[in-house]
């Protein structure tokens, strides 16, 4: 692969932890996580993690993996769709679409240890958590397929193309749910 199309298919196959974010955002609602306990005067979570959101998010991520995969088999060209063969496959996308949900809850346990309130900045952490969630599971479940795609050759352009990408669709994505009225704040 060249450069550009290890970036592109970096960014493609890692879109099943970047759609559960967003998908958080449009199905959240109703009981949080945490069930409105506190840790230490503070929320565990807070408000801004419900199950609705994180199973809404997860589900949504693993719909569309699963997706790809089925249009890598029906094409027959599982090597350029790059989850592999299954049951790996469906490991890789369920890893990066619950990876990254949980990456999100952990991003919020830690605020509320900061002392940040629901919603309250906290850059890097807000962009990357789901990020660190979804890399973190995939090395424990398949790390073989993360090195394949994202380390050899000219992977590493696939992983710095998404990292760039993820803080822009954050941003973007975070605007549009704010003018939904589903977040209180625009970031
Ligand atoms: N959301 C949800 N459940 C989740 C994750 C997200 O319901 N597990 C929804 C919430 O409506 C949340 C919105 O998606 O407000 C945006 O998510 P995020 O920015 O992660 O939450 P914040 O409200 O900013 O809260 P925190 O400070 O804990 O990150
Ligand atoms: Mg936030």
């Amino acid at each position: 692969m060249t450069p550009l199309e290890a970036a592109l298919a970096g960014v493609l196959l890692m879109l099943p932890a970047l759609v559960p974010n967003s998908a958080a955002v449009l199905f959240g609602g109703g009981r949080p996580m945490d069930f409105g306990r506190f840790w230490r005067g503070k929320r565990i979570l807070g408000d801004g993690k419900t199950w609705r959101g994180f199973f809404g998010g997860a589900i949504s991520g693993t719909v569309l993996g699963f997706l790809l995969i089925g249009l890598s088999i029906g094409l027959n060209t599982e090597e350029t769709l790059g989850y592999g063969d299954l049951p790996g496959a469906a490991c890789v996308v369920l890893s990066l679409a619950f990876g990254s949900m949980l990456g999100d809850s952990a991003g919020s346990l830690l605020k509320r240890r900061l002392q940040l309130g629901r919603g309250d900045k906290a850059p890097v952490l807000d962009q990357y958590n789901f990020v660190a969630g979804a890399i973190l599971m995939v090395l424990v479940f398949q790390p073989g397929w993360f090195f394949d795609h994202y380390v050899d050759g000219n992977g590493i352009f696939g992983l710095v193309l998404f990292l760039i990408i993820v803080p822009l669709l954050h941003r973007g994505v975070n605007i549009i749910g704010y003018k939904m009225g589903k977040k209180d704040v625009p970031w």
